[in-house]
């Protein structure tokens, strides 16, 4: 194989795999915070605890930036993203945003 084809098939198959996994957000290194309350994959087991999978990922973001901020005053959710960066933030919404809604 040419050098050239050997490199256009390297292309391509960078291509194929972000394709594979586009939409798929890499599971968030800081998931297991949540998880406890809001379940792996955003669907909570404990009453009064909303799920997150599937809600709209700017409101998820805008949630946790009004936690973070005491605009939204809520001990436990205060806690929970204190101590995270706004990029560990949005990896997190994009998970959460990504998986599929739990049943109504
Ligand atoms: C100790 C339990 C607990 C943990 C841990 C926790 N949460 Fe929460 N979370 C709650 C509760 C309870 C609420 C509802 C608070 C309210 O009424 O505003 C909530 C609300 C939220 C909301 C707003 C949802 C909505 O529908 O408005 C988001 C987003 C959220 N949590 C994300 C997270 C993320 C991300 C983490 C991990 C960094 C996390 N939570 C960790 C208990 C928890």
């Amino acid at each position: 194989m040419s050098r050239a084809i050997r490199a256009a098939a390297a292309v391509l198959t960078l291509f194929a795999a972000s394709a594979a996994v586009a939409g798929a957000p890499p599971r968030p290194a800081r998931l297991g915070l949540c998880a406890s309350c809001h379940g792996e994959n955003g669907r909570s087991a404990i009453k009064g605890t909303p799920h997150l999978a599937g809600q709209d990922l700017d409101y998820l973001k805008s949630a946790l930036a009004a936690y973070r901020s005491g605009a939204r005053d809520v001990a436990v959710m205060r806690a929970a993203v204190g101590a995270l960066t706004p990029a560990e933030l949005d990896a997190l919404a994009a998970w959460f945003a990504a998986q599929a809604a739990a049943p109504q």
